[in-house]
């Protein structure tokens, strides 16, 4: 079974990750997503503290956030209450059938439990050619983070818990979506040497799932791994190279075959 990320204990500390690296490129990419199509009513599946809608407030569009942490959206309220934001899980979106022109989710499909009946929701909820774009990255490609090397099972973990872009791909399909596209949108690579990687804020405990789904002990034991590894050599060079994917698809208006009841 999935382990359930507690995102009441990360929502406070959440937005520390974009002090280092806002993610520019995923912003500029839904913003050219909604110019290019014209799209009207827009949702964002698993929203978070509201990175993304926040900074689509100024497109004149109708903009919604969902997410199933109420301690997650409470956070955008703060500063922002006319934002849209339901307290729902994915795989029951809440809105009536073909109302979204886009529903975009960033780093957020592999938490939840049912991909396939999230993928359906969406598809109930878009309109006819509607998109569905899914932002987040592929361990089964990219494994070249410090953070695997350190933390026993991590890796594991992820592998278990993200869904490939060929599986994704596949998803897309099986539900009938058409004009699947992946593409490279944000790559983000640095090298952190000795002492420095505590300066890193994704080493914190809840600064991402992956650590935060970590027992203590666990956490510390990667913690101790990092620091013998320095007094061995305080040159030791930790690396960072994630990269942020697109997969888009659209839906294709389903044509009834006149012979079936
Ligand atoms: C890593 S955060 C990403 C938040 C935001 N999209 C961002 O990029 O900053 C994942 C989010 O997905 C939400 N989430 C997890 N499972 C969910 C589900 N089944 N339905 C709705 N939201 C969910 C979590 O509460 C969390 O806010």
């Amino acid at each position: 079974m999935m382990k359930k990320t507690n995102y009441t204990i990360i929502a406070g500390k959440y937005n520390n990750r974009y002090k280092g690296n806002y993610l520019v490129k995923i912003e500029e990419e839904i913003r050219n997503l909604i110019i290019s199509n014209n799209y009207q009513n827009i949702l964002e599946a698993g929203c978070g503290t509201g990175r993304w809608i926040s900074s689509l407030e100024d497109m004149s569009k109708k903009i919604f956030g969902l997410d199933y942490s109420f301690d997650m959206i409470k956070i955008p309220k703060i500063d922002t209450s006319h934002l849209n934001l339901v307290n729902a899980d994915a795989v029951h979106i809440p809105f009536k059938d073909n109302f979204f022109d886009l529903i975009f989710c960033v780093n957020a499909i592999h938490h939840f439990t049912d991909k396939e009946k999230f993928i359906a929701e969406c598809k109930r909820t878009l309109t006819n050619n509607g998109m569905l774009a899914v932002f987040g990255v592929d361990p089964l490609i990219d494994k070249d983070w410090y953070v695997y090397d350190y933390f026993e099972s991590v890796y594991a973990n992820d592998l278990k818990r993200f869904t490939s872009l060929k599986l994704l791909k596949n998803l897309l399909e099986a539900e009938n979506f058409g004009e699947v596209e992946i593409k490279t949108v944000e790559q983000v690579r640095h090298n952190r040497i000795g002492n420095d990687i505590f300066n890193d804020p994704f080493l914190e405990k809840y600064n991402c799932s992956q650590l935060a789904d970590l027992s203590d002990e666990e956490y510390q034991k990667g913690i101790e791994k990092i620091k013998n590894q320095i007094v061995k050599d305080p040159e030791t060079v930790f690396k960072t190279s994630v990269v942020f994917y697109l997969v888009s698809a659209k839906k294709i208006k389903e044509v009834k075959n006149a012979n079936s009841n």
